[in-house]
């Protein structure tokens, strides 16, 4: 995908462990267990029928979608609804997947869509991993309640997405994100058709290359020109895919990221010359002097990584001769890496073999999900099928900093773009650098440098601020790739700057 010469990993796929680690779930403790289980899953039945009366979205049309418990969550699920939505109302042979929970809290009339990246990763790792009431982490020998759920506060829509995606149906046809923003706009509507949605604030969220996915779709929103059933408010995104992500935010902020991080790295001093000098005669540290600047000293010259110069790539490899289990989303891992639940094969797959979470039979058949689907995490197909394109995927658009990021911040002067310092994959210099180039509200850039602290109660001082015509920006500090996951406190914040319960972070 992203590196077709030495690696192959998606933004957002969490590195998968190559190393086997036994099944560490519970097992059935014998008949008393059972009885006891049998009792509680009677209490738990009742407890819902009583609370389903007031389900807000529970109707005759949307009760084939409702979802009642998942296999090996040990919770009630409260109101929950998934299953496979049409693009084109009435043809089942394109439909796009989605999980709705709506918020535990006040009732509010708003949507807040969450999607993962890749391309070709589902955003049931969102659900099940970062901002979902029930999370089931890397480690973890179980689910947990998640205390930082954004379904405390918001009706959460996570959609898996474009065709070819996780549980979507169809064959993947699209060359652009203009061709799965419509696609998008197609299954919300039916969506929202389905669930009686109407004069909902919409808030567009997601992670990684879902920085191309979120601002296309959000001005694809906008093309609706309905602000009543399509009023877009806000949008967020997570250590995003914004510029000419493989030189911005990944070759030129290399050797700076990896000397502020040394102590994760560990280099000798040979490597680490060999990285400075790179950095020198391949231009980056130029390229930062002229341009990490505040304010822009002016638009930055169309670029493309230069052979010998692939900066990421030799020291991603180095890294990983240093520690075996380093992980380019988390800089601070080491061995062992912790088993993944969306990943990793350690479920019963009912053919006698083993598979991920989400591909087991009895889960696709508790969330309506197509039972001939094969899930992966990230998809094993190419869900573009363009040739080339600026981040070599297949997705010929333009980066979103040219048009759609900023038409979407002009629009509703609340969008947001967060990134997390453990993160190698998207340097947050990267993506300041990417914001630079970038001319919203009729100017270029932010004019000043960020500088302001963000404060999170019992944790403290926990990243950087800067706001300026529409635009958050929020570095996290000691966060990985997956925001929401690795610092979900500072993701909580973010998610109440969005929905306009705070003017800053
Ligand atoms: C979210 O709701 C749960 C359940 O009521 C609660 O335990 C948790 O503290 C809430 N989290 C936040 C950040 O409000
Ligand atoms: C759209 O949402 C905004 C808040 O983001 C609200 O002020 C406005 O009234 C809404 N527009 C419509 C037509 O409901
Ligand atoms: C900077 O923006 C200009 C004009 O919008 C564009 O032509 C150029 O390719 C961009 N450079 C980078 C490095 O993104
Ligand atoms: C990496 O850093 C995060 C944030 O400080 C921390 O929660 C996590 O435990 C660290 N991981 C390791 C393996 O040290």
């Amino acid at each position: 995908m992203f590196f077709s010469s030495v690696l192959h990993i998606a933004l957002l796929a969490a590195a998968s462990a190559a190393v086997a680690v036994p099944n560490p779930l519970p097992s059935e403790l014998g008949p008393f267990a059972k009885l006891n289980a049998q009792a509680k899953t009677k209490a738990k039945l009742e407890e819902r029928d009583d609370a389903s009366a007031k389900y807000r979205f529970l109707s005759d049309a949307t009760q084939q979608y409702q979802v009642t418990s998942l296999p090996d969550v040990p919770f009630t699920l409260g109101e929950f609804y998934s299953g496979s939505m049409p693009i084109k109302t009435g043809d089942t042979s394109r439909e796009l997947f989605f999980v709705f929970q709506p918020t535990i809290g006040a009732p509010v009339d708003e949507i807040t869509i969450w999607l993962n990246g890749g391309p070709g990763c589902s955003s049931l790792e969102g659900f099940f991993q970062e901002n979902g009431l029930y999370v089931w982490r890397e480690g973890d020998p179980a689910p947990i309640q998640n205390p930082w759920s954004w379904v405390n506060v918001t009706n959460m829509l996570w959609v898996e997405q474009p065709v070819g995606t996780g549980y979507t149906t169809g064959t993947p046809t699209a060359k652009t994100e203009e061709e799965i923003a419509r696609d998008f706009v197609g299954f919300l509507g039916n969506f929202m058709k389905a669930f009686s949605i109407s004069n909902f604030k919409i808030y567009v969220t997601g992670e990684s290359y879902a920085g191309r996915y979120v601002p296309y779709i959000a001005s694809a929103i906008l093309d609706k020109k309905d602000p009543v059933n399509f009023n877009l408010s806000g949008a967020i995104v997570y250590d995003p895919c914004i510029g000419q992500f493989d030189y911005v935010q990944q070759q030129v902020p290399a050797y700076p990221f990896i000397k502020a991080n040394s102590n994760f790295f560990k280099f000798s001093t040979s490597t680490m010359n060999r990285l400075a000098n790179l950095h020198q005669s391949c231009g980056y540290q130029r390229f930062l002097d002229t341009y990490l600047t505040f304010p822009a000293k002016g638009l930055q010259p169309p670029v493309r990584t230069q052979s010998g110069c692939n900066i990421f790539n030799t020291a991603y490899s180095a890294a990983q001769s240093a520690n075996p289990c380093f992980n380019v989303y988390e800089i601070n891992q080491t061995c062992p890496t912790p088993q993944d639940v969306m990943s990793d094969n350690i479920f019963p797959d009912g053919a006698g073999g083993q598979t991920n979470y989400f591909d087991r039979p009895d889960v696709k058949a508790a969330l309506h999900a197509p039972a001939s689907s094969q899930w992966t995490e990230c998809s094993n197909q190419n869900v573009f099928v363009g040739r080339g394109g600026p981040e070599n995927e297949g997705d010929l658009s333009a980066d979103s900093i040219q048009y759609v990021l900023p038409r979407v911040i002009d629009a509703t002067k609340r969008v947001l773009v967060a990134n997390g310092d453990y993160d190698m994959i998207i340097m947050t210099q990267g993506t300041l650098l990417s914001i630079q180039n970038m001319t919203w509200g009729g100017s270029l850039g932010f004019s000043q440098k960020p500088a302001t602290p963000i404060n999170i109660p019992a944790q403290g001082n926990m990243g950087i601020q800067h706001y300026e015509r529409g635009l958050m920006w929020g570095e996290t500090y000691e966060s990985g790739h997956m925001g929401p996951q690795y610092q979900p406190a500072v993701a909580w914040r973010h998610l109440a700057w969005l929905r306009g319960e705070i003017e800053s972070l």
